[in-house]
């Protein structure tokens, strides 16, 4: 199978920069699964439901959320009725929404989608390693399902790492999400899951993190209450990781990162 990751969309750069390459990439690349983590679509905060439908529509199979995924209220009621949509699955029992997906693809092959939340820097949440092992128990990589892929939504490098080694042969993609940098560690793991410790951003660059870059500075430099931060709206670059799995074991045989327009240097696969 032939699956890209796209990292956090923050924003209309974010959103534009995708709606106008998914289509293409999808007849290019031969993608069978997009994934796309969306938390930052609505002006750097959330998801708003017409923008999910247009990202749905442009493409992507599956998207995630993440701490974010709250921001933008009218996301509640619409996640549980759209279960290609996910928030972290170690989020508390009875929250809206699910966590993971199967999803079945036109070519007969079925994928498992899944979101988790790490705990260090982060807000309060359940232990995304136990909730993990605990889905991938019912689900068995080659045999009940041809791709798993995980998206872990963390700020620590650490603890992605330990994410991803501890389900490494059992996870086609472990991919970070949440610092919206693209970290150059891509690999397959000796189990053979591939691995990148973060997707980056499909966002501009020219901020931080997305954000305006003057008034992100400013909040470093003195607390002014009731400021808030709006994304930067110079072109995108549009950040992801794209992974080929072997049909028999479902495990990854090709990994590379993904980066195009906007301010990074590119990478192209
Ligand atoms: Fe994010
Ligand atoms: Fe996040």
């Amino acid at each position: 199978m032939r699956i890209l990751f796209l990292g956090d969309i923050v924003g209309r750069a974010g959103r534009d920069a995708v709606a106008a390459a998914l289509p293409r990439l999808r007849q290019s690349l031969k993608l069978d699964l997009v994934v796309v983590n969306a938390e930052n679509a609505s002006h750097g905060f959330g998801l708003a439901p017409a923008m999910a439908d247009a990202l749905f529509a442009a493409g992507a199979d599956v998207l995630t959320l993440g701490n974010h995924a709250w921001d933008r209220k009218e996301l509640v009621g619409y996640i549980e009725r759209e279960p290609r949509l996910l928030r972290p699955l170690n989020f508390a029992p009875g929250t809206p929404g699910q966590g993971s997906v199967l999803v079945d693809l036109p070519n007969g092959k079925r994928a498992l989608v899944l979101q988790a939340m790490g705990r260090l820097f982060m807000e309060p949440s359940d232990d995304p390693f136990r909730a993990t092992a605990e889905l991938l128990g019912k689900h068995r990589l080659g045999t009940t399902v041809d791709a798993v892929i995980a998206d872990i939504h963390a700020e620590a490098t650490s603890e992605k790492m330990a994410y991803a080694h501890s389900f490494d042969g059992r996870i086609s993609l472990v991919v970070g999400t949440h610092t919206h940098v693209p970290t150059a560690d891509t690999q397959i793991l000796p189990g053979g899951t591939a691995y990148q410790t973060d997707a980056g951003m499909c966002g501009d660059y020219n901020s931080v993190i997305g954000m305006d870059k003057g008034a992100a500075a400013a909040k470093f430099w003195r607390r002014i209450p009731g400021e808030r931060l709006a994304p930067a709206d110079g072109e995108a670059t549009l950040c992801g990781v794209f992974v080929e799995t072997d049909a028999r074991t479902g495990l990854a045989v090709n990994v590379a990162p993904l980066r195009e327009g906007g301010r990074l240097a590119g990478a192209t696969i």
